[in-house]
């Protein structure tokens, strides 16, 4: 089976480790380097986790790189509040001890899909602006990455205002650079994200397997929990592991081609990712996919099997 390279750009977040971790198990997919960005927490703090997180699972070898400390033009604004100071509500976990990479992550980004001759796909987990600025740095970037899939936007609503999901409203200007660029983008959003609920009983089975990985999933999503309290519900979304399982098992989804634009004005819209999926107008360019479901019973088992493989 031939595996496809996948470059991962995080955020990392509580839901990116998850999704970290998740991906080096699915055995479809290569991850050939990683790329840390501003997001739900100050970019030092991402390059921290994303570092720590492959020590943890033993993949070290994944060169990771850090990028963007702000948004390309819009103040920052962050997401501790929901993913703790740390970025993974507090759970603590050992520092890695990889070598310090010296590269940024666009010219690294940049050379590894050149090196691959372009056999390459990009998951980003956070705001897009490590991408927006490799693609003006290096503009021919475009024909060396055979689609990003994000998760980020929605067909329909926001969670962070009540018309942008926190990755594009984050970053909106660089979510229009993407958008525009002519790479495929396949927007995972929250139509589907939203529909991959983790519950309390899978994080206390999954903490069962008695491995570190399991450990920090307990451990890192106490307080995201008490969030989701508000729904009668304990359980956390595992929105960041969506572009990832898509890469690796299209089959799990259902995805319409569309148009998609990115509202970088409006002052009660700002962050809107607007879509032609349910309006008789379509937009002329429609290289974008939407991804609007998931089997969800299959996805959380491949999750399990993927945690419990984790020997320690
Ligand atoms: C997205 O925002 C972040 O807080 C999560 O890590 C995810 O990438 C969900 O809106
Ligand atoms: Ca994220």
């Amino acid at each position: 089976m031939e595996k496809l390279n996948v470059w991962i750009d995080s955020d990392c977040g509580i839901d990116d480790a998850i999704a970290i971790i998740t991906a080096c198990g699915l055995k479809e997919l290569n991850i050939v380097g990683a790329s840390a960005v501003v997001g739900n927490v100050e970019v030092d703090k991402t390059y921290r986790n994303v570092r720590n997180v492959l020590s943890l699972i033993h993949r070290e070898d994944i060169p990771v790189y850090k990028g963007a400390a702000k948004p390309i033009i819009k103040p920052y604004f962050s997401a501790s509040y929901f993913h703790g100071s740390n970025g993974l509500g507090g759970a603590e976990i050992p520092e890695s001890k990889a070598k310090h990479e010296e590269k940024n992550a666009y010219d690294a980004l940049y050379e590894k899909a050149r090196e691959l001759g372009g056999n390459l796909y990009v998951a980003a987990l956070g705001p897009l602006s490590n991408l927006a600025i490799t693609i003006a740095d290096h503009p021919d970037i475009v024909n060396y990455i055979r689609a990003i899939a994000i998760m980020g936007g929605a067909v329909e609503g926001g969670n962070v205002t009540p018309c942008a999901e926190f990755n594009i409203f984050c970053d909106p200007h660089a979510a229009e650079v993407v958008f525009k660029s002519g790479i495929e983008v396949i927007m995972c959003g929250l139509d589907v994200t939203m529909q991959m609920k983790l519950g309390q009983s899978d994080i206390d089975e999954i903490y069962a397997y008695g491995n570190k990985v399991g450990d920090l999933l307990y451990t890192s999503t106490i307080t995201t929990k008490q969030f989701y309290r508000a729904e009668n519900e304990r359980m956390i979304y595992l929105h960041d592991c969506c572009p990832l399982f898509y890469l690796a098992h299209p089959e799990l989804f259902k995805a319409v081609k569309c148009g998609i634009y990115v509202e970088t004005e409006g002052e009660i819209t700002l962050g809107k990712t607007v879509t032609d999926v349910y309006s008789d107008h379509k937009w002329e360019d429609r290289h974008c996919k939407a991804v609007m479901k998931i089997d969800h019973d299959r996805f959380i088992d491949m999750v399990k099997d993927i945690y419990r493989s984790y020997e320690e």
